[in-house]
């Protein structure tokens, strides 16, 4: 199963942060942007570039930059709003979909409550959520993406249990899984542990 884990120390380092329950919203917004950048480059590292020929100052050559194959990045609402600013600067042709999914809280449930989607065939497609808990919310979003013609999406996630990442693997083999942190288990109302507490309350305060 392809999961890919940040190994940065930077990565740590931004984690402990976030996961510090004294880290107010304004940090929290930072600190997600900054994890969520580096996450964003580790994601692209297999992007296709090509040749092109520059003049530097000094003298002519053959450098490589992005090809026009587009990239789409798709956030679940609405925690994965706030992971969607460094794919917009780093790449600021990405065409951007949204998927809104709230999970329930007594059954931890997702349920779906919108879609907007760009043409997904022949794209790179990443799907961006900051948890995954029990798999479910990015398992649907996966399924969604694929009925609109992605091929292979990646996931892109800041903190993952061993259940979310078994569940989208059971629902979607092969998914390539991007993750900042690796976490031990859920508890018994399917939050992460340690994790962070809820992602979306802690970003916007609520
Ligand atoms: C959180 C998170 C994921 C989901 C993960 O969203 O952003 O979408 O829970 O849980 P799962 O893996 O068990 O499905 P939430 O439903 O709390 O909505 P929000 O983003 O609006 O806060
Ligand atoms: N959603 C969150 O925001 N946090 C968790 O730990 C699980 C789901």
């Amino acid at each position: 199963m392809p999961l890919h884990i940040l190994s940065h120390p930077l990565a740590a380092h931004i984690i402990t942060h976030l996961r510090d329950q004294t880290t107010k919203p304004a940090t929290f917004r930072t600190l997600a942007y900054q994890i969520s950048l580096l996450l964003a480059i580790e994601a692209t590292s297999e992007i296709e570039t090509e040749e092109k020929q520059i003049d530097t100052p000094l003298e002519r050559i053959t450098g490589r930059v992005l090809n026009h194959q587009p990239l789409v990045v798709v956030p679940i609402l609405r925690a994965g709003l706030g992971m969607l600013q460094p794919f917009t600067d780093l790449f600021p042709d990405v065409s951007v979909g949204y998927i809104g999914l709230e999970r329930d809280h007594e059954t931890a449930k997702a349920r779906s409550y919108y879609c907007k989607l760009p043409p997904l065939a022949g794209r790179h497609v990443f799907a961006v959520d900051p948890m995954l808990a029990t798999g479910g919310s990015a398992a649907q979003a996966l399924t969604v993406l694929k009925e609109n013609g992605a091929v292979h999406p990646a996931l892109v996630c800041i903190v993952s249990s061993p259940e979310g990442v078994a569940e989208v693997e059971r629902q979607h083999p092969g998914t390539v899984i991007h993750t900042a942190a690796h976490d031990r288990a859920l508890n018994a109302k399917k939050y992460i542990l340690p994790g962070l507490g809820d992602f979306g309350d802690r970003l916007y305060g609520t």
